[in-house]
């Protein structure tokens, strides 16, 4: 069997940047050896994972939305980086923004996200806050393919956490991070080991 390269992934995020270091980690001890981070995309000026990427040494661009006329814009001059580097595929990583048909078009089905709830329940932003506010006991995490609505593509992998009655939006974020962390390996190496496969709606994992 040939030897498949690693993908070439880029990884965007927008702020703390514990979701994109966690896959940088994975990278580095061996546990996603299909994966090659390639460049970490920052839409906010001095988010902490900008400083994070470089010290793990991936290149790391910030990329504001508001220097461009328009959201397509802001897309294809993102798309360039891409490009230049030879990206094979995205992963969100807490990027608090909605992907443009430019770059879906660019990566049809190659792009992944993660979400702190069971999707579809509470997409958007602040899903701990939802899910207490709601009163759900079992919430969650998501890695799903992005399409151009909100928290929504086919769903790839999701893990539940309890949701207890003393917690705050704060300890359910703490419970939800670190699930979260091992999800996205998990749904990466799958991915990038061609383990995954789009029916509709629908993600069949193939055996090993
Ligand atoms: C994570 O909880 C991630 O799931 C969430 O933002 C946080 C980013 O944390 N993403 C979304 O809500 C996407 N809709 P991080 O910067 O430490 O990875």
């Amino acid at each position: 069997m040939p030897e498949h390269r690693p993908l070439r992934l880029a990884v965007f995020a927008s702020g703390r940047g514990s979701n994109a270091m966690a896959i940088f980690s994975a990278v580095r001890s061996g546990r996603l050896p299909g994966i090659d981070p390639v460049l970490l995309v920052c839409d906010r000026e001095k988010a902490p994972v900008l400083e994070k990427a470089r010290e793990s040494g991936v290149p790391a661009v910030q990329i504001l939305p508001r220097s461009y006329p328009s959201k397509d814009d802001y897309e294809k001059a993102i798309l360039a980086h891409l490009h230049d580097k030879k990206a094979d595929a995205i992963a969100l990583a807490g990027y608090m923004r909605l992907v443009g048909p430019v770059l879906i078009g660019a990566f049809p089905d190659r792009i992944l996200n993660i979400h702190p709830s069971l999707l579809p329940a509470f997409p958007g932003l602040h899903a701990q806050r939802q899910a207490i506010d709601y009163g759900v006991r079992v919430t969650g995490v998501t890695v799903h393919f992005v399409d151009l609505l909100m928290d929504h593509g086919p769903i790839i992998l999701q893990k539940s956490v309890p949701v207890f009655p003393e917690d705050t939006e704060e300890t359910l974020v703490e419970r939800l991070l670190p699930v979260e962390h091992e999800a996205y390996v998990e749904a990466l190496a799958a991915f990038s080991g061609g383990r995954l496969q789009l029916s509709g709606r629908r993600v069949l994992w193939k055996a090993d």
